[in-house]
């Protein structure tokens, strides 16, 4: 069995990308997030503000809900379909998108795009219901799946069970995939055998809409050139910090942990 990794705080400041007077917002990275719909607008809403709480310098969204989008977070720009988003360094898609034929053409593009993506949620169904999960053997760009339990469970066939770390490493090499097992304690695996646990985290997260935010999040450090293995395990390292973060002034909604990712970021980036 592979030594099981555990990262620290001084790790995520070395992985995070720095800014400089050379920065500049397309350099920075642009994320895509293909979530969201009219239906549930709210997923897009938590992923884009996820995403904004990231390195990048740019987010487009491409989903069924720009307009709540554009008035929660109006430094995004709205593009349609994923197909004409024009440049996007990473792609974000699932929580909320549905899985009827509209969703299942976006995620397709978005499987298409030669860039990495976080697959989350409704994406994560569709893979199973579309037997695209084979695909992404095929795929030359990274892919980082963000199973919960029972979409864990669907994805494999069988529940984690009690050896999340075996489970997640198994699910990993067939998918050619790194994996985020969420929950208590997070895993983060990797096709090639590293597995991570996350030592952050508060149960507080345990509410509708925190994924969402942590793919956003995810989608923006990936789009930022961070490798798909330290990006996953930051993201679910400062998601963890601001959850704690949050729960320090009452119950905690989605919103509350993007807000909380804020401070988190700003002290990682203080030198
Ligand atoms: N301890 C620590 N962290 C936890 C715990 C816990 N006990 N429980 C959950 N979390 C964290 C997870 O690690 C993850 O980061 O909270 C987040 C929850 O993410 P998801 O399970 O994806 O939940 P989310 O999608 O935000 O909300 C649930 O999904 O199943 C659908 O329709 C359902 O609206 C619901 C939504
Ligand atoms: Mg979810």
């Amino acid at each position: 069995t592979p030594a099981l990794l555990v990262p620290e705080w001084d790790d995520i400041v070395g992985w995070w990308p720095a800014l400089g007077p050379e920065s500049e917002k397309y350099t920075r990275g642009v994320v895509g997030v293909a979530t969201g719909s009219a239906t549930y607008p709210g997923a897009a809403v938590l992923s884009v503000g996820g995403a904004l709480a990231g390195p990048t310098g740019l987010v487009r969204y491409a989903g069924g809900a720009a307009a709540e989008v554009l008035h929660q977070h109006p430094s995004v720009i709205a593009t349609g379909r994923v197909a004409d988003a024009g440049r996007v360094q990473a792609w974000v898609c699932g929580s909320g998108l549905g899985s009827g034929e509209a969703a299942a053409a976006e995620l397709r593009s978005v499987l298409a795009a030669p860039v990495p993506a976080v697959l989350d949620a409704d994406a994560l169904t569709m893979l199973v219901d579309g037997s695209h999960a084979g695909r992404l053997r095929g795929r030359d760009a990274p892919t980082v799946v963000t199973p919960h339990d029972r979409e864990f469970a669907r994805l494999c066939g069988a529940a984690a069970g009690s050896d999340r770390v075996g489970a997640a490493l198994r699910l990993a090499a067939w998918m050619n995939a790194v994996v985020l097992l969420k929950g208590d304690r997070t895993v983060v695996a990797t096709p090639d055998g590293r597995a991570y646990v996350n030592p952050t985290g508060s149960p507080a997260l345990a509410t509708g809409g925190t994924g969402d935010v942590l793919a956003g999040l995810l989608g923006s450090l990936l789009a930022a050139g961070v490798a798909p293995e330290r990006a996953a395990v930051a993201a679910a390292f400062l998601h963890g910090l601001a959850g704690r973060e949050a729960a320090r002034h009452g119950p905690v909604t989605a919103p509350d942990v993007v807000d909380a990712l804020r401070p988190v970021v700003a002290r990682l980036t203080a030198r």
